[in-house]
């Protein structure tokens, strides 16, 4: 599913970015800004913001299996 359309970003691409962070620095302060420039892109709308956040704790917390993998349900409802 993507999830940013003006960068092209989907779900698994946040997922994967996740884990590479995670993995790299176990310690890592996850951001939005530190998903984009792991994936090379640069966001320009802003609009996916919160829902790539929501993504982004989701996976960190419980990984791609997560409820926020689910296009209609996030965890944090
Ligand atoms: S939808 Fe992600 S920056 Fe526009």
């Amino acid at each position: 599913m993507i999830v940013c359309s003006c960068a092209v970003i989907t779900d698994k691409d946040v997922a994967d970015a996740v884990s590479a962070l995670r993995t790299a620095d176990p310690f890592v302060v996850l951001t939005p800004g530190l998903i984009y420039r792991h994936l090379s892109k640069r966001p320009s709308c802003g609009n996916c913001l919160p829902l790539i956040t929501r993504l982004m704790v989701g996976y960190d917390e419980d990984g791609p299996g997560s409820a926020a993998s689910l296009p209609h349900r996030s965890h944090l409802e």
